[in-house]
């Protein structure tokens, strides 16, 4: 089995809690980060050259790449695609559109990871996101539309937010995964520097929603063993060099595949 995860660092916006490995563009940015990673993927593929069974575009925000800067991307991985392989791109809501869903499409992408957060504006705004709810529900809408397999986060036990609603929300969408998240206040980010701090009861309340919104028939919810630090994440085969936030939760249908995640108590 192998599995390639790519890192895209580039971010149209820096969210005040991020501490991912994230940049904003700048003059000839994007271009020099093409070549070095065209460099790199081509000493790798000489160490290992089998087949990919998973490729994971992660960020930072992959979409956010024009469609030239894309194709090159796709272009500079010599590896081929495993039968059935699947290909996953991290997506900001803001960044799709049909023609850009098209594009992917073409490029191989068959799986959408979208940073949705929250389908409420004041927990969006609060976030200092460049969505807003209907942008969210937008995104999901033409992703599943377009036919991709759609995965979404969301970041739960935020002021101002509604967590039952959001849990809901993202279950009566259709989509095969959620990841949930509870916000990490880390250190150096602009939350941090705003003296916000976690909420354990916050996130214990979520923790209860994501039982009573979750624990319904028709969806199985699974904890994933995840560990901070380690950079996997929940129900994908690929592991990362950036790190996961937070205490990730799945959802998914009943009866899909099962990921690494194990039963709730
Ligand atoms: C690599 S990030 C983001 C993908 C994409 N750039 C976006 O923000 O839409 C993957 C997910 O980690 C979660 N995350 C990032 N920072 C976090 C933090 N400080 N606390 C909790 N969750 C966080 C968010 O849910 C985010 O969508
Ligand atoms: S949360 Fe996503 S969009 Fe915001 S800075 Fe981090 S990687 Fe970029």
């Amino acid at each position: 089995m192998a599995s390639l995860y790519v890192h895209v660092p580039f971010c149209p916006t820096l969210c005040p809690y991020c501490d991912f490995h994230v940049v904003r563009r700048g003059p000839g940015w994007v271009e020099a980060y093409l070549r070095r990673l065209g460099e790199e993927a081509q000493a790798l593929h000489a160490r290992f050259p089998e087949a990919l069974d998973t490729l994971y575009l992660g960020g930072g925000t992959p979409s956010y790449l024009r469609d030239r800067e894309l194709v090159a991307l796709f272009q500079s991985l010599p590896w081929r695609l495993a039968k059935g392989a699947e290909v996953t791109l991290e997506a900001n809501p803001g960044t799709l559109s049909p023609g850009r869903l098209r594009l992917l499409k073409d490029l191989g992408v068959n799986r959408l990871s979208l940073g949705v957060q929250s389908f409420q504006d004041p927990v969006l705004r609060f976030l200092g996101r460049a969505h807003g709810r209907k942008g969210a529900l937008r995104a999901v809408e033409m992703a599943l539309e377009a036919g991709f397999r759609v995965s979404i986060d969301l970041i739960l036990g935020l002021p101002m937010q509604e967590v039952e609603g959001d849990l809901k929300e993202a279950a009566s969408l259709g989509v095969g995964h959620v990841s949930a998240y509870t916000l990490q206040v880390e250190k150096g980010t602009p939350f941090a520097l705003l003296g916000l701090k976690e909420d354990p009861e916050g996130e214990a309340w979520a923790w209860s929603g994501r039982r009573r919104c979750w624990g319904k028939p028709g969806y199985s919810a699974t904890r994933s063993p995840t560990s901070p630090g380690k950079g996997k994440r929940p129900g994908t085969t690929w592991s990362t060099g950036a790190r996961a936030s937070g205490s990730p939760w799945a959802l998914r249908p009943r009866g899909s595949t099962p990921g690494r995640g194990r039963p709730m108590p």
